[in-house]
């Protein structure tokens, strides 16, 4: 038997009857711009995380781009980011024109070291650095206490990138409320995912709020009336309708996921395997699975053999990509090179049964 690295049929066929039928009646009321299901949506969601407004959007990399120009970043503006990393967290900083300033990430937790943000602004004309964007990755947040610091010290603004944290916390408050914006991700394979593309802001400042509100609408607050030149980037009525119905499970899916990491996480104790590094400071929702390994290949390669997945996230840090590396000539950031050597992702899903976790494990094992 295959195990993939998340299975959404076998979440589909568990929720079928109320999907199918929350999908069945958004048809039948044919709203499907900005209709019922998106409001209804973005106030389940604002209620769920704890924040004023959530937004919903086209996809997590509009969430971001959106996010930033809102907070009026453009070009000339600097806006500091991990390394480690999807592309789009620095693809939404270029799009406006600014520049993405890489700092290290902490070996353990692989999130930005907040000490290297600040190392950064002391070091250089900080009156360009105009936002962090932390990344709370693999589901767990990153150490927000000094970043919001930092970020006050310095007046910078924040945007949380939340794409792979949809309902982890850090010290009690859930991600997405510490900064001026949180911006989420609906792809399929999230911790809340839809089926399609789909994406959110969430913002507790009701100016900046309209302002996405805007963006996503073609810079309309009226219907053919623009102010501002915007985009198209909603989320679509079918795709609001099966998140609200997802959105009800979200604490059993987080724990489920949690659940099935402590499973793993136990079978390598006393292996080679390094486990993923809890920090104490949040419930870790485990969007990813994290190891660190020295014979990657190796065990790839035994897992591949017995049709068990396994995938990186990322082989190659943002500042070595092809389309940066020219800009970051000379950059080293230890950390990252190194962990993005190390660090290989197991099967985790909420419905992943032990049974499954068993094999994975054992065919780790023989392979180290
Ligand atoms: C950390 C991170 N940021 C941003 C995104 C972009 O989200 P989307 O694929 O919905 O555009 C993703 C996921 O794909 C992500 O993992």
């Amino acid at each position: 038997m295959q195990i993939p690295m998340v299975d959404l049929k076998r979440q589909y066929l568990e929720l079928k009857a109320e999907i199918d039928e929350a999908v069945l009646k958004a048809l039948e009321a044919a709203q499907f711009i900005l209709g019922p299901n998106v409001q209804k949506f973005e106030e389940e969601a604002a209620q769920y995380l704890g924040v004023k407004h959530a937004v919903a959007l086209a996809n997590g990399t509009e969430a971001l781009h959106l996010a930033i120009l809102a907070c009026g970043i453009g070009p000339g503006d600097e806006v500091i980011t991990t390394p480690f990393t999807f592309i789009a967290t620095a693809e939404a900083i270029s799009y406006v024109g600014a520049k993405p300033v890489f700092v290290d990430i902490h070996p353990d937790t692989f999130n930005i070291d907040a000490s290297k943000i600040e190392e950064y602004l002391a070091t250089h004309d900080a009156s360009k650095v105009k936002a962090i964007i932390p990344v709370h990755l693999y589901g767990q947040a990153a150490d927000m206490d000094p970043i919001m610091a930092i970020a006050k010290k310095y007046n910078l603004k924040v945007i949380e990138d939340c794409a792979q944290s949809f309902g982890g916390d850090y010290k009690g408050k859930m991600t997405g409320g510490f900064g001026e914006f949180g911006c989420f991700s609906f792809f399929p394979s999230k911790n809340l995912g839809c089926y399609g593309d789909g994406g959110m802001v969430t913002t507790n400042d009701s100016e900046l709020a309209e302002k996405v509100k805007m963006l996503r609408n073609h810079g309309s607050k009226v219907r053919y009336y623009h102010s501002v030149i915007g985009y198209n980037s909603r989320l679509d009525e079918i795709q609001a309708a099966i998140l609200r119905v997802k959105l009800k499970r979200m604490d059993s899916f987080n724990a489920l996921r949690n659940k099935n990491a402590h499973l793993y996480s136990k079978s390598f104790e006393g292996t080679d395997v390094i486990a993923p590094y809890e920090d104490g400071n949040s419930m870790h929702v485990y969007h990813q699975y994290t190891i660190k390994v020295r014979n990657r290949e190796r065990i790839i390669e035994a897992l591949t053999k017995e049709g068990i997945a396994s995938a990186i996230y990322y082989p190659v840090p943002l500042h070595k990509q092809e389309v940066y590396k020219n800009d970051y000539q000379g950059l080293v950031l230890q950390n990252t090179e190194t962990v993005s050597e190390q660090v290989m992702s197991l099967p985790i899903f909420p419905e992943l049964t032990e049974e499954e976790i068993d094999r994975v494990v054992s065919v780790v094992k023989g392979a180290i």
